[in-house]
């Protein structure tokens, strides 16, 4: 049974000019996904059955998107402004027969999750953090936490050479989304690396800290 997938959902309510953030455009999709130990990356983030609805922006291929379902209590919202990208990722849920999913062709900057604020235990910025609205993408993550929910970052190392990722110049350090962090109320965990070519960062809405 897969009642609860709505698999063919495309949000058609995304305004016209579009915000696709500059250099996120993927390579193949067998390359892209040598690069990653899938199961590292989750485990250094704490990404386990304790988190039930959660938010992914710009699930790519769905790389993360499937284990990240299959690992979580409740719903996956995840959202792409490709619509291709929404269209492997379906395919791939579907041939999996993944239940908890919910994708959208959606372009977050511009429309933000449409979700209800404070309602998602996690929300996942994996490798899109390099945009030009870091801050403005941060807020709206901050705002659909639920108490003790956490942003999910990822990104590419810029201290080793990196077979992929955006140009240095644009690509954020740790340190810097730790300050636009703080800019949106959010609390950073010390950076963990993930080896071998990313680092991961937790971030908790300040007033969950010390709960
Ligand atoms: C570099 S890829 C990363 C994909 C995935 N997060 C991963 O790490 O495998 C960035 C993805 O974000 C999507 N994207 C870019 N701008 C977006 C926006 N404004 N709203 C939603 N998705 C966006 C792109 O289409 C692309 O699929």
């Amino acid at each position: 049974m897969v009642a609860s997938v709505d698999w063919t959902r495309v949000d058609e309510s995304t305004t016209s000019f579009s915000m696709k953030v500059r250099d996120s455009g993927m390579p193949a999709q067998i390359y892209w996904e040598s690069l990653f130990d899938i199961g590292r990356v989750l485990d250094g983030l704490g990404i386990d059955n304790r988190i039930a609805d959660a938010v992914e922006v710009g699930c790519g291929y769905g790389t993360f998107t499937l284990p990240v379902a299959q690992r979580i209590k409740g719903t996956l919202h995840a959202f792409d402004i490709d619509a291709e990208m929404i269209e492997i990722t379906r395919q791939r849920a579907l041939a999996a027969g993944f239940q908890n999913l919910q994708l959208a062709r959606r372009d977050v900057l511009a429309d933000g999750f449409g979700l209800p604020v404070a309602s998602v235990d996690a929300v996942l910025l994996f490798n899109i953090l390099h945009t030009e609205e870091p801050i403005e993408l941060l807020r709206v993550a901050a705002n659909s936490l639920a108490p003790r929910g956490r942003v999910l970052a990822i990104h590419w190392r810029s201290d080793v050479q990196t077979p992929r990722g955006p140009d240095l110049s644009i690509r954020p350090r740790p340190e810097q989304i730790i300050e636009w962090g703080k800019a949106v109320g959010l609390r950073a965990a010390p950076a963990e690396l993930l080896l071998p070519w990313h680092f991961g960062l937790v971030l908790s809405r300040d007033d969950s800290i010390s709960n």
